[in-house]
């Protein structure tokens, strides 16, 4: 399985359609899951910016809290089942907080989008939100991957300990920066606290550098354009047993644009 960290705007689209054909050859890759919250014009996702991406070689895609900044978004949260939000939103919001995939000739797997509350948003609580469609989903398959969207280490690593030996994989995601502690717990779940960002990598987590500086220098509003320049797609690649779905390896990827 391929995990594609955020992709951001039109230089992130791009390099997932560079990159992917050979990074799917490369590992013998099955699934690709991309997290695609910041891939129109660096906030949100629409219709159509969805359909690129897909068309790239993406299976499922998962968001996080950027999820309402195009309004456009509500037409997949109503009509795409390879689009996942954070699970973790109230019941009766538009959406589904899984899926699942099956390849040709491969057993299915699930994808779990949770949303974080250290230093977010408040939503619900992601812990037993988790749980419980972790044992939902087992009844159909142990092949489980979780895309977990949040900003501190801790509650990241606290998720993804808690669903050791019950899920494949956890991988975190939002910070914009690739952390290097990849690693699969005992109980076969493999980990990577954050994934960090497909996009243009000389920025400040994909935008511009000068307005950001400026904004800490000032505290004024600034407009904050998507960068350019030397592109990164990063994510990770996790092998899994197919048979008990326990994690294999995982190895991170930053590939040059
Ligand atoms: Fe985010
Ligand atoms: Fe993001």
């Amino acid at each position: 399985m391929l995990f594609i960290a955020d992709i951001v705007g039109q230089p992130g689209r791009r390099a997932v359609k560079e990159l992917l054909p050979k990074l799917r050859q490369e590992h013998g890759v099955d699934v690709v899951v991309a997290n695609g919250e910041n891939s129109a014009g660096g906030s949100g996702i629409t219709v159509k910016t969805a359909q690129e991406i897909f068309s790239a070689g993406v299976d499922i895609m998962t968001s996080g809290d950027h999820l309402w900044d195009q309004k456009e978004v509500m037409d997949l949260l109503a009509n795409e089942r390879r689009f996942v939000r954070p699970l973790n939103y109230p019941p009766g919001t538009p959406g589904q907080g899984s899926t699942l995939f099956q390849a040709a000739g491969l057993p299915p797997v699930a994808i779990i989008n949770l949303q974080g509350r250290t230093f977010m948003p408040p939503l619900d609580n992601p812990f037993p939100c988790a749980a419980a469609e972790v044992e939902r989903l087992r009844r159909t398959t142990n092949l489980i991957f979780v895309d977990f969207h949040a900003e501190a280490t801790s509650e990241k690593v606290a998720l993804a300990r808690m669903l050791d030996g019950r899920v494949s994989a956890v991988i975190g995601t939002h910070t914009h920066v690739q952390t290097a502690d990849e690693q699969i717990f005992p109980g076969g779940t493999a980990f990577l606290c954050d994934a960090g960002f497909t996009g243009p990598h000389e920025s400040v987590i994909g935008r511009q550098i000068e307005p950001i500086i400026r904004r800490f220098l000032t505290s004024m509003p600034q407009k904050f354009e998507v960068a350019d320049g030397r592109v990164l797609l990063q994510g990770a690649v996790i092998e899994i047993d197919g048979d008990n779905g326990r994690a294999v390896s995982i190895q991170r990827v930053s590939e040059q644009g």
